[in-house]
């Protein structure tokens, strides 16, 4: 990745940022409305910052937005590129390269996911635990600068124990059920097959989604702390009788939001005293 792209976007960016930002936040569908609860807030389309892609998906607003969120200096992503919307995974991650630029350190990642676990229900929670890579290709492929992270950067703890523990005493704290699990990405944007679904449930999928892991495994090359979190907007195919439809996500993502804005807020503010 460019560094002097990166280093032009971030250098529109910073009049806007009194105090750099410490966290960094990623809002997938219909979980965007956390970055309307960010105080003092710059907003800044994406179409206006230079090397950023735009965001097409319905429900996907397509804006940073800068501010205080429970005392803490953050920067959301209001809607995110996914690799289906025909960005190569350089353009979907550019975004995270520019927020570590800016100064993020610790990045909470959000998103909409089909549930695989059997335990799980629509409207549930997960806190990510770990990823499976099942794109077929990686952000990182292709030369790679050293000064932006490692030629081989590890995956062992690439969701931070240290966050799923203080998400975790969070949501007991809130009196909030939480499941925690692993998240498999596929490419989208059809949606999975039941065969592909008892696939990832085999190889020790949780739930499964169409983005994420290319964010988290940028974030982890550029040394960032990462909090995943999922929320289970449905059954995956062939585990409900209904077909799927992306209403349906949205849906749930709309009936779960104040819960969503309570747990994360709350963990944004845990983060922001350690
Ligand atoms: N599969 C893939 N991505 C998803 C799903 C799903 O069932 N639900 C929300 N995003």
């Amino acid at each position: 990745m460019d560094r002097q792209a990166i280093e032009k976007a971030a250098g529109y960016l910073r009049p806007f940022m009194p105090t750099p930002p410490e966290i960094g936040l990623i809002l997938g569908s219909g979980l965007g409305v956390l970055a309307d609860e960010i105080e003092e807030a710059a907003r800044i389309p994406y179409e206006h910052i230079p090397g950023f892609p735009v965001s097409t998906v319905e429900g996907h607003a397509g804006q940073l937005v800068y501010g205080r969120l429970e005392g803490a200096a953050v920067v959301a992503m209001q809607g995110r590129f996914h690799y289906y919307e025909g960005y190569s995974l350089q353009q979907v991650t550019f975004p995270v390269r520019v927020m570590k630029a800016l100064g993020v350190r610790e990045l909470i990642v959000t998103n909409a996911a089909g549930g695989v676990n059997e335990q799980f229900r629509p409207g549930d929670f997960m806190i990510i635990s770990d990823h499976i890579n099942l794109l077929g290709t990686n952000p990182l492929i292709g030369p790679n600068d050293p000064e932006l992270g490692p030629r081989f950067p590890d995956m062992t703890e690439a969701y931070s124990l240290r966050l799923r523990e203080l998400a975790k005493e969070t949501a007991a704290r809130l009196g909030m059920r939480v499941h925690e699990g692993v998240y498999a990405a596929s490419t989208g944007p059809s949606y999975e097959t039941p065969a592909e679904i008892r696939m990832i449930r085999t190889l020790g999928g949780d739930a499964v989604g169409m983005s994420t892991v290319p964010e988290v495994i940028v974030a982890r090359h550029a040394g960032i702390e990462v909090l995943g979190i999922s929320c289970i907007s449905n059954m995956a195919a062939g585990m409900s009788d209904a077909p799927l439809h992306h209403d349906e996500v949205v849906e749930t993502a709309e009936r779960v939001k104040t819960d969503f804005l309570r747990f994360v807020k709350a963990i944004v503010a845990e983060m922001a005293k350690s």
